[in-house]
C-alpha cells in the first residue's frame, strides 16, 4: 500500500483511514470541529491555503462530496479546478496518470480523486511529485476516508465519546465504501460494539470486517444501539439478477419509526446520502428528530477543510 505519511510523520495523502493511529484521527477530528459553525452563521474561513491549488477529479457522480471539497478548499483560500468525466480527456483515452501529470505541470498541489475503479488513488499517489498530495473522495467499494471522518465527528458531537457505544451499520454493506471507512474510523477510535446488519446477499465477507457482530435481522441488529447508520442500496455495483425489489426491501429492511424503537430512545440515525426514501429509510425517519443526516453534510465541509489544511500546511513552505 502507498505510504500516506511523509518521512517526518506528517500526513501527506489521505487514501484510507486504515493504518492511521488514534491520535492522528483524533487530531483531524479536533481540527474539523474547530471549523464547524452553527447553521445561519458565516462559515469558518481563512487564507491558510492561499497560493495553493486543489483539483477535484470526479470520475463518478457526486453532489455532497464534490461540492464540500470545493467549498473546503475555497474557504481556506486555495484555488480550485473541477474536472468531470465528461469534460476531461479521459474519455478521449488519455490515461489517468497523463491527466495527473498535466495538472501537476499546472502547479496543482492537491488532487482529490473519486473513481469507480479500485486502486486509482494509490496509483496516482505512487506517481505524483513529492510536493503533491492525493486525497481519496471515494474509491470503488473500498474506502471513503473523509466520509468515515465526518461520520465519526457527527457521532462524537452527539454522544461526546466513542467508548461504550453500540453502532449498527445497516443495509447494503457488501458494496459500501462508506461502511468500510466508518468501520476503520470507529475501530481506531475504540468502538467495540460494532454491528453490520444486512440481508445475507448484502453482507460483506467476514474477513473484511473482523471483530464486528454480523446480523441478518434488522430489529435484532439495532437493538439497544446508540447509532443506526443506514446505507443506500448501491444498484450501480450490482448485477441485474442481484437487484432487490424496492417494495420488498422496504418491508423487510426499511428503517421506520416502529423499527427504530428497538434502538435506544436517544439513538441517532445517520445516512451518507444519496437517500432512497421509502426503500432503505422512511422519509419521516430521515427528517425526524433522531436524524443527524444534515449534520453529516455540514460536518463534511469541516472535515475536508481539516484534511486539506493538514496535508498542505505540513509542507512547511512559505509562498
Ligand atoms: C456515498 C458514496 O458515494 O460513497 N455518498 C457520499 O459520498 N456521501 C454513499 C453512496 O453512494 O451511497
Amino acid at each position: 500500500m502507498t505510504e500516506q505519511l511523509r518521512p517526518d510523520g506528517s500526513l501527506r495523502h489521505l487514501l484510507t483511514l486504515e493504518g492511521l493511529t488514534k491520535p492522528q484521527v483524533e487530531r483531524l477530528l479536533e481540527r474539523a470541529q474547530g471549523m464547524v459553525r452553527p447553521l445561519g452563521a458565516r462559515p469558518a474561513m481563512s487564507q491558510a491555503l492561499a497560493g495553493s491549488t486543489v483539483a477535484n477529479l470526479f470520475m463518478e457522480p457526486s453532489t455532497r462530496t464534490r461540492v464540500s471539497f470545493e467549498l473546503a478548499a475555497k474557504r481556506l483560500g486555495a484555488h480550485v479546478v473541477n474536472l468531470e468525466l465528461q469534460l476531461s480527456s479521459r474519455v478521449k483515452g488519455e490515461s489517468m496518470l497523463d491527466t495527473v501529470y498535466t495538472l501537476q505541470s499546472l502547479h496543482v498541489d492537491a488532487l482529490v480523486i473519486r473513481d469507480a475503479e479500485a486502486g486509482v488513488p494509490q496509483l496516482v499517489a505512487a506517481n505524483v511529485a513529492p510536493h503533491v498530495s492525493v486525497l481519496s473522495a471515494g474509491e470503488a467499494h473500498v474506502s471513503h476516508p473523509t466520509q468515515g471522518l465526518l461520520d465519526a465527528l457527527t457521532i462524537l458531537q452527539r454522544k461526546q465519546r466513542f467508548d461504550g457505544l453500540a453502532v449498527a451499520i445497516v443495509g447494503d454493506i457488501r458494496h459500501s465504501r462508506v461502511a468500510r471507512s466508518a468501520w476503520h474510523a470507529l475501530h481506531i477510535l475504540g468502538v467495540t460494539d460494532l454491528r453490520v446488519v444486512a440481508p445475507a446477499a448484502l453482507m460483506p465477507e467476514a474477513r473484511e470486517f473482523p471483530g464486528v457482530t454480523r446480523c441478518t435481522d434488522l430489529s435484532a441488529g439495532i437493538e439497544g444501539a446508540d447509532v443506526v447508520m443506514v446505507l443506500r442500496i448501491q444498484k450501480e455495483r450490482m448485477g441485474q439478477a442481484d437487484l432487490p425489489d424496492n417494495a420488498r426491501y422496504f418491508t423487510a429492511w426499511g428503517l421506520t419509526h416502529e423499527r427504530l424503537k428497538a434502538a435506544r430512545p436517544d439513538a441517532i440515525v445517520m445516512h451518507p446520502q444519496p437517500m432512497n426514501r421509502g426503500i432503505e429509510i422512511a422519509a419521516d425517519v430521515a427528517d425526524g428528530a433522531q436524524s443527524v443526516i444534515r449534520d453529516q453534510v455540514r460536518n463534511g465541509v469541516a472535515v475536508r477543510m481539516a484534511v486539506l489544511a493538514q496535508v498542505l500546511d505540513a509542507r512547511g513552505e512559505t509562498p
